[in-house]
């Protein structure tokens, strides 16, 4: 049995312990939005996060997840608002939207180490995040327009405790 937090709720599973974490979100615990591309940690479709960093759950095996913290697209925002989930609607990124779970979580882990990110620093993370229909102008401004957002978001609180 394997138990870790999944989206802020305790979850235990019983399965082998080399099953990829990708393969447990969707078959196990039917969280079907973080997807299947290449399957060797080549493409990032399968993106979610652990312990708040971007981590390819096709490459992850359930044996690394005990007691680990997952949060998976599904989790990122109760609604769907999360600053960089807005920021895809407004600029309207996808087209076929296949990679684009993972692209946003990919986005969401750049975030937290570049809150006002340069292209070079956008390109260097998201470089590895590939999408068929070609939308990384629009993922890239999506960024920037994430980002300053949090940051708005930010520097509200600290004006609010402050
Ligand atoms: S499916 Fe995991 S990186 Fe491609
Ligand atoms: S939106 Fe189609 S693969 Fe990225």
């Amino acid at each position: 049995m394997i138990t870790f937090k999944l989206n802020g709720r305790d979850v235990s599973i019983d399965v082998p312990e080399d099953t990829p974490l990708l393969w447990a979100l969707r078959d196990d615990l039917d969280l079907t939005g973080t997807k299947f591309g290449c399957g060797v940690g080549q493409c990032g479709a399968c993106t979610v996060l652990v312990g708040g960093r971007a981590t390819r759950s096709c490459i992850t095996p359930m044996s690394s997840i005990e007691g680990a913290d997952i949060t998976t697209i599904e989790g990122l925002d109760p609604q769907g608002q999360h600053p960089v989930q807005e920021a895809w609607r407004d600029i309207q990124v996808p087209q076929c939207g296949y990679c684009q779970s993972g692209q946003i979580m990919q986005a969401v882990s750049l975030l937290r180490d570049y809150p006002d990110p340069t292209d070079e620093e956008i390109d260097g993370v998201m470089g590895g995040s590939l999408c068929r229909c070609m939308t990384y102008v629009r993922i890239r401004k999506a960024i920037k327009k994430a980002a300053a957002a949090l940051r708005a978001q930010t520097s509200g609180k600290e004006t609010t405790h402050g």
